[in-house]
């Protein structure tokens, strides 16, 4: 099974590693035959299952609903569950919705932000509960960046970015997302951090790769992202099957052959 610690020596070793969306417990039986290494209940699941436009209106009991069914079908994984937006504005809100998808079968916290965030990760970790905080593109803050756009680009945003992600590590935070960010940042974040980084549209630097699940297997409703790669129809998925999407995406993670220069922003 794979816990904190494995990725701790992931990043140690240079092993990269894998990060699925994943929302059901179909989904989540196939994940562990192909050993993908952490699952994210993201609130992705908004758009994907519930056809939102954004991830926004997604509520603690949608992410709790979610997390037991893959916590009961996968044990191989990592578990992380995001805390749903506007659900950890207050400290005892942020307490008692975490509890809420621990008991679901979490292993992590995940939350979208910055160092306004330390208060609440030192809180959680010194409560038993490990966070991984999301910069970047942060899509619950899709209002206030005004559209879906890459962040962390010119020196102030570069530096803000860095700023936040020691700060958050400083305060306890075990795992960082880094979402659309140019590749040449994420570097610099993945390698001044003592944690992993899971990158999505951020490069081939972080320790791990992170997709949305439905986006990995050609499923997607409009632009297809450039950090995206169809695994389902590549070629060397010779049975065009999803247990074989999800274990060529394994593979091509470890043996860095995804994410290529065609997949990163600069
Ligand atoms: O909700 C989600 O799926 C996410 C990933 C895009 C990282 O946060």
């Amino acid at each position: 099974m794979t816990t904190l610690s494995t990725l701790n020596k992931f990043k140690k070793d240079g092993t990269k590693f894998t990060c699925l969306t994943c929302y059901d417990s179909m989904f989540a039986r196939m994940m562990d035959k192909a050993q993908i290494d952490t699952i994210l209940i993201g609130d992705s699941l908004g758009m994907v299952v519930q056809g939102h436009d954004s991830t926004l209106p997604v509520t603690v009991n949608d992410m709790a609903y979610h997390t037991a069914n893959i916590a009961r079908s996968n044990k191989h994984a990592l578990i992380l569950a995001d805390l749903p937006f506007m659900s950890y504005v207050t400290l005892p809100e942020a307490i008692a919705n975490s509890r809420q998808l621990m008991q679901a079968g979490a292993h992590v916290i995940k939350v979208e932000g910055g160092s306004e965030l330390c208060e609440l990760v030192t809180t959680l970790a010194q409560a038993g509960t490990p966070t991984c905080v999301h910069l970047g593109l942060t899509p619950q803050s899709v209002n206030v960046f005004g559209g879906y756009k890459i962040q962390g680009r010119g020196d102030e945003a570069a530096d803000k970015l860095l700023a936040d992600a020691k700060a958050v590590v400083d305060a306890g935070a075990a795992l960082l997302v880094l979402e659309c960010v140019p590749a040449a940042l994420a570097k610099t974040v993945t390698d001044a951090v003592a944690v992993p980084v899971i990158g999505i549209g951020a490069g081939a630097d972080t320790d791990g790769q992170v997709l949305v699940m439905h986006d990995m297997l050609g499923m997607v409703h409009g632009r297809v992202p450039r950090f995206v790669h169809d695994f389902l129809t590549d070629e060397r998925n010779s049975a065009r099957s999803i247990e074989g999407a999800f274990a060529l995406y394994q593979q091509s993670v470890r043996d860095r052959s995804f994410p290529t220069e065609q997949h990163q922003f600069s």
